[in-house]
């Protein structure tokens, strides 16, 4: 057993707020190419990448992105002075991100099925890979000294982020890391107990 290793794994916190600081291009490069060792089914690799690290780039993402909330959460009746605490503070925290990782499943790497089911579990195979890749991605961060959160965000606003990203329509975006030199070291957040997730069988 090496339980350094246990011990980084266990050590990577989501952190939400970042140093200033930029992240050398080389680092990224790096941090994306160990992404790229992830496991994926046949082999696919079906994970694809945009990285944002201009002011502009990111504000323009934040918009668009919190455009799509805001109609979405005017529909669902909450108050526009509340969207608009909520809009101001997603914005900022993308623009703050020093470098901002969207992460996409590139849908035309499944292959035809046979039938329903072979469809539907290789698009989730698909899905599930590219989110191995999001995790390789953290922990590669994590032992660059880096620290990054996976941001849901453009899951709930795929088209918005596509084309303020002009990025392919056949990319599906999954989620996107914000990554940067740490200003906090949170606590970990409890786990839940092994006894009430696990069955011994
Ligand atoms: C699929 C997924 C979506 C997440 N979405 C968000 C998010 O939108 N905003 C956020 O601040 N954290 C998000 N997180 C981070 C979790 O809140 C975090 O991983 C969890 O609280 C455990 O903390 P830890 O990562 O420090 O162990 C997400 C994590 C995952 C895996």
């Amino acid at each position: 057993m090496n339980s350094d290793l246990h011990t980084f794994l266990r050590t990577r916190r989501s952190v939400r707020r970042f140093k200033p600081e930029a992240v050398q291009a080389a680092t990224i490069q790096r941090i994306l190419e160990t992404a790229t060792f992830a496991p994926s089914a046949h082999n696919l690799q079906p994970w694809r990448f945009a990285i944002l690290t201009s002011l502009e780039s990111k504000f323009h993402l934040a918009e668009a992105i919190s455009a799509r909330f805001s109609e979405d959460m005017l529909a669902d009746g909450i108050p526009e002075t509340d969207i608009q605490i909520r809009v101001e503070r997603s914005i900022r925290r993308a623009r703050e991100a020093p470098v901002i990782i969207v992460f996409c499943h590139d849908s035309t790497r499944v292959d035809p099925q046979p039938n329903a089911i072979s469809q539907q579990a290789e698009a989730i195979m698909g899905i599930q890979s590219t989110a191995t890749a999001g995790l390789q991605l953290l922990l590669a961060a994590h032992a660059e000294g880096l620290a990054g959160t996976w941001i849901c965000w453009p899951l709930f606003a795929p088209q918005e982020t596509l084309a303020a990203l002009n990025l392919p329509v056949d990319w599906e975006p999954q989620g996107m890391i914000f990554l940067g030199y740490p200003a906090e070291s949170p606590a970990a957040p409890e786990r839940v107990r092994l006894e009430e997730i696990v069955k011994w069988i």
